[in-house]
């Protein structure tokens, strides 16, 4: 069975599946994305990503190429024509095709692609046993809160962390301080045990699975200290991980060949991660929404 992809609404053969040269995707990063996972055949937090990719959008004055239902539909006809129940979709939509020129073209329908990638959730290895993370200066630009396909400071921090035999890049400010990983949000416990991660802002992308955990903590009563961490403060701490649609909740073991606490996945770690997984499995109530709440749009 050939793998499929959606394209500007038609549904073609993955291998053939190709967008115009001049499309602005290519020629200026001018798009957003999304990444939304099914698990045991049930979208985790679907209303989340489709929010923010919404809010991404409208920050960049790009139309929805496709109402919000239509896309929904998209999205499971993806799943199904892949007979896949265990997967990544990304959804990635730009300003469209035009002739080269900065300024926004006029009426020009924005592109839409959808791909859907096999992921087996159960048994995840990096979750059971944790990765490391190397620490890097994070030199991407200043609205990280929208989820831009321009991502060439991730795929630099990513080459670098691969090259070390690290799992994920941690990005660093200029003061020192944390800002998140290359593709997930960060977070730590401190030796007091205080969960600590950083405050939305435009310095960050606020993760929808960072989203739903606030609501999950605030159930639970753990609470979250949002603010800005330095490197040292995560060398020391009890608890390392990240978060993202992708790989939920991973527990990182090691920071720039410093072990973390014990050197082996935590206990908050695994009770998120088996929490987010209750959550996605909807035996937690209902998916939360994404809401941009940043501390500082610039
Ligand atoms: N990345 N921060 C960054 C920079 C990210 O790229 C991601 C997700 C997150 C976590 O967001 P969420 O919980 O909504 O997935 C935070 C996706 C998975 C990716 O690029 O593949």
């Amino acid at each position: 069975m050939p793998r499929i992809a959606f394209v500007n609404g038609r549904y073609v053969p993955h291998n053939d599946a190709c967008v115009h040269i001049e499309d602005r995707g290519f020629q200026f990063a001018d798009g957003v994305y999304e990444v939304v996972a099914c698990i045991n055949g049930k979208l985790a937090d679907e209303r989340g990503h489709l929010d923010r990719l919404e809010r991404s959008l409208s920050e960049l004055s790009i139309d929805m190429p496709v109402t919000r239902r239509s896309l929904q539909f998209i999205i499971r006809e993806m799943l199904r024509r892949n007979r896949l129940k265990n997967a990544n979709v990304y959804i990635q939509v730009t300003r469209g095709v035009a002739k080269r020129d900065f300024p926004f073209p006029h009426d020009v329908p924005a592109s839409i692609v959808l791909t859907a990638r096999a992921f087996q959730f159960d048994g995840n290895v990096k979750v059971q046993k944790g990765g490391e993370a190397i620490t890097v200066p994070d030199i991407r630009w200043k609205r990280r809160d929208i989820k831009s396909t321009g991502l060439l400071a991730q795929v630099l921090a990513k080459q670098e962390a691969a090259e070390s035999g690290a799992y994920e890049a941690w990005m660093v400010d200029d003061e020192g301080y944390i800002t998140e990983g290359s593709s997930s949000n960060a977070w730590i416990v401190t030796k007091e045990g205080k969960l600590v991660t950083r405050p939305a802002s435009t310095d960050i992308l606020r993760g929808v699975t960072r989203t739903a955990l606030e609501k999950i903590c605030a159930e639970l009563q753990m609470k979250i200290e949002e603010r800005p961490f330095t490197v040292q403060e995560a060398y020391d701490a009890e608890e390392a991980f990240n978060t993202s649609a992708v790989a939920l909740v991973v527990p990182i073991t090691k920071i720039d060949g410093h072990v973390i606490g014990s050197g082996a996945p935590g206990p908050v770690a695994r009770k998120l991660y088996g929490e987010y997984r209750a959550y996605a499995a909807g035996e937690r109530g209902e998916p939360v929404a994404w809401v941009a709440d940043l501390q500082e749009v610039a």
